[in-house]
């Protein structure tokens, strides 16, 4: 496959007859194994995007650090590390994972704004490849540590641009002024100056992430260009940088609309700093793992009231937040037998929450209870953001890869609830 050829994703979920398959498997089959709420993963799919991403960006030297929060279960990464993956992390846990998945510790970024202190040793004992630094504070901080353990930690510094990236929700946008992330632009200068002079600080990059799902390539331009005049200044100032990271949220489709392509985004980055003598780090997770899932559900009942119809499934908000907490939009489908009456329904779930749904107002096939329904694109931010609310155990994970299903988690217990709890 060349630059500009978009892959469609069609090794992951298809039909055969009525039957709805990922790669080789059936997946009312694979129910039968594993039982429902089931989020099953395409191997092949996301190895598919990240050989995209890495074709399209293989002009310049680069570090596709997978971004761990969108789906950190150690056989998505294992597959990522297999291709050469590298990590972004932003927790002692993501550091553990990533680590035990077999990414290695020099292709590990570590983002957060609240990087806690046994945090920073425990990724430098590692030796990651750099830190993501959002304030002063935890500058001076990771500076005492690495000094006291006699290195110095490799940092770059995440400024915030001031730019308004288009993302479908407000709770995931970062680039503008008034968040929480990054040091502002027009103090940056100054903390570089400081960081060059601190004793446990090699200043080796620059960081910026504006946002999550955004859709076209301008708002990754608007950035980069005045991260790259920062770095014009600073090496006038004799701080040289080795790497630029440029953060995540290239977006995928979720409705009928396009995804971003791997190849338009190298496109308008690439002339931009294919002559600075840069490696280009990029935090991809949800590109990379955001279509190749999806949650398999069942019905359980049919009820109406107050004009409205509502299917009531067996997953709720603990195992899929995004359209409760964002609004997301996921596509809904019946995994068997087609051809029903279509209806208007909420899908909802059997949480004591008004906002516990899946779907709202969605024109679907109306299922019978029993029927099992296929909740789309939910490999990102989908059992990652799950929970055990109302004591509910999360669901089994299953990776697919050709005709092979492997359970890569099994289905947590009623035990497992409580087996942390003490005193008794
Ligand atoms: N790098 C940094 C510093 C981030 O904060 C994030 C995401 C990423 C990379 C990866 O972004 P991605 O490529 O996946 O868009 N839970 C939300 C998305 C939250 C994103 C948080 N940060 C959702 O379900 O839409």
């Amino acid at each position: 496959m060349g630059p500009g050829v978009l892959s469609t994703n069609s090794a992951a979920f298809h039909r055969q007859g009525d039957d709805l398959f990922c790669e080789d498997v059936d997946l009312a089959a694979l129910v039968e194994q594993h039982g429902t709420p089931l989020y099953v993963y395409s191997r092949t799919a996301i190895q598919e995007r990240y050989r995209e991403l890495d074709w399209a960006l293989s002009p310049v030297p680069h570090l596709i650090a997978y971004s761990v929060k969108a789906n950190g279960n150690l056989g998505v990464l294992r597959a990522l590390a297999e291709m050469g993956a590298g990590a972004d992390i932003v927790s002692g846990g993501e550091l553990h994972r990533a680590l035990l998945a077999g990414i290695p510790a020099e292709r590990i970024v570590f983002s957060g704004v609240g990087k806690t202190a046994p945090e920073m040793a425990a990724a430098l004992d590692a030796g990651i490849h750099g830190f993501n630094v959002e304030s002063e504070g935890e500058l001076r901080l990771l500076s005492e540590i690495a000094h006291q353990r006699g290195v110095r930690a490799p940092v770059a510094l995440r400024v915030n641009p001031d730019v308004q990236s288009p993302t479908p929700h407000a709770y995931t946008r970062t680039g503008h002024a008034a968040t929480k992330f990054g040091i502002p632009m027009a103090r940056a200068l100054e903390l570089y100056r400081e960081a060059a002079t601190l004793p446990g600080i090699h200043v080796r990059g620059v960081d910026v992430h504006i946002g999550s799902q955004i859709l076209q390539p301008d708002p990754y331009l608007l950035a980069l260009v005045q991260v790259l005049e920062l770095v014009e200044q600073l090496a006038h100032e004799g701080i040289g940088l080795d790497y630029l990271d440029l953060g995540g949220g290239l977006g995928i489709a979720y409705t009928g609309e396009e995804g971003i392509s791997a190849s338009a985004f190298a496109d308008a980055i690439i002339p931009h700093v294919e002559s600075k003598g840069l490696q280009l780090v990029v935090e991809p997770g949800r590109y990379i793992v955001g279509a190749a899932g999806l949650l398999i559900t069942r019905v359980l009942y049919i009820k109406e009231g107050g004009g409205k119809r509502f299917v009531i499934t067996d997953a709720g908000m603990n195992d899929l937040l995004r359209p409760s907490h964002y609004e997301g939009y996921h596509r809904v489908e019946l995994v068997g037998r087609r051809g029903r009456e279509r209806v208007l329904a909420d899908v909802v779930g059997p949480i004591c929450e008004t906002g516990d749904f899946l779907a709202l107002d969605r024109e679907i096939e109306l299922p019978e209870p029993g029927d099992l329904l296929a909740i789309h694109t939910v490999g990102a931010y989908g059992f990652s953001m799950s929970s055990t609310y109302n004591q509910r155990p999360r669901p089994a994970e299953v990776l697919v890869e050709d005709d092979k299903a492997m359970l890569v988690r099994r289905r947590e217990t009623i035990e497992d609830l409580v087996a942390g709890e003490v005193g008794l």
